[in-house]
Formats: C-alpha cells, structure tokens, sequence
C-alpha cells in the first residue's frame, strides 16, 4: 500500500454551518493525518485558478462564486491510499447519491455546496498541494499519531 499525499477543502458551506470540527474528526479516524493546514478566504480568481480544469462547464462561474463566498480550511493530508480514501469518505459529489455516513451525506447540501473537496488522481493532488503550499516542506508523517 502506498503511503499519498491528497488535497483536502472544506468548503464555505461547511465552515459557515460550524462542521470544520466535524469533518476533521472523521479524517483523522480513517487514518488520514494532516501535514499542512491554511485557512483561507478566496477570491475569485483564485477560486478559477483552482478549479481551471472546469472551465467551460456550465457550473464554473456558480462553483467560483461559492468558493470565494466566505472563508474555508485547506489541508494537506497524507496516509496509505490517501487519495481513494479521502474519496470514500467524502461519499458522491452529489448529496443525495452519497453513501451514509460520509461527509457529503452528512454536511453537504447540494451538488455544489457539497462541504468537501478531495484531489481526485496522483497528478491533481500534485497541482492542488502546490497551488495551496507552494515550496512548504511539510511534516513527515511518521511524527504524527496517525502516522
Ligand atoms: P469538487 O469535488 O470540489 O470538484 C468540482 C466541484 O464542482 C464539485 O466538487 C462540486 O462542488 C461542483 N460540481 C460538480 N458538478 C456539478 C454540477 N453538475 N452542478 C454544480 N456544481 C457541480
């Protein structure tokens, strides 16, 4: 198994209703140990920078907007199959199709405010981590406890 570094968001949404705690509380118990964190308050243009790979698509301008409405956490996490895991537990981007028990399920409201972001591939999660912590060493997992 290997040891993945992934991109994590928790969204304005979550932020705004009080869930940051929430949702950390459920990384951190599948084993998935924060390395970095940043709040942040987006703007616009950052949002599209981020999220540039959806330009075009009719939910881009309504994505940024929400993104760059209000304050949200970003975190580098890392841990065996991070990626896959961090994607189990977010559950479908859509609310109403997401397992029980994920955090979609539990926090998100909509197909768009949907209280998380998680990288979806080895070479996103690259882009993302430096988009957000550009040239920051970031602390070796085996010094956390979920390590
Ligand atoms: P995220 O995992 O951050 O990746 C892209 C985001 O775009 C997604 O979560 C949703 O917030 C949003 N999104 C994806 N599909 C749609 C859609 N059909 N309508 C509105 N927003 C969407």
């Amino acid at each position: 198994m290997a040891i993945e570094r992934t991109l994590t968001i928790i969204k304005p949404d979550a932020v705004a209703t009080g869930h940051v705690g929430d949702v950390i509380k459920i990384l951190e118990s599948n084993k998935l140990a924060i390395v970095a964190a940043r709040m942040v308050y987006l703007s616009k243009q950052q949002a599209e920078g981020f999220y540039a790979v959806h330009r075009g698509k009719p939910f881009f301008e309504s994505l940024t907007k929400f993104m760059s409405s209000g304050p949200a956490l970003v975190m580098v996490l890392e841990g065996e199959n991070a990626i896959a895991r961090l994607r189990e537990i977010m559950g479908a981007t859509n609310p109403a199709n997401a397992a029980p028990g994920t955090i979609r399920k539990l926090y998100a409201s909509s197909i768009e405010r949907n209280a998380i972001h998680g990288s979806d591939a080895p070479e996103t999660a690259a882009f993302e981590i430096s988009y957000f912590f550009p040239g920051i060493e970031l602390i070796p997992v085996s010094s956390l406890p979920c390590g």
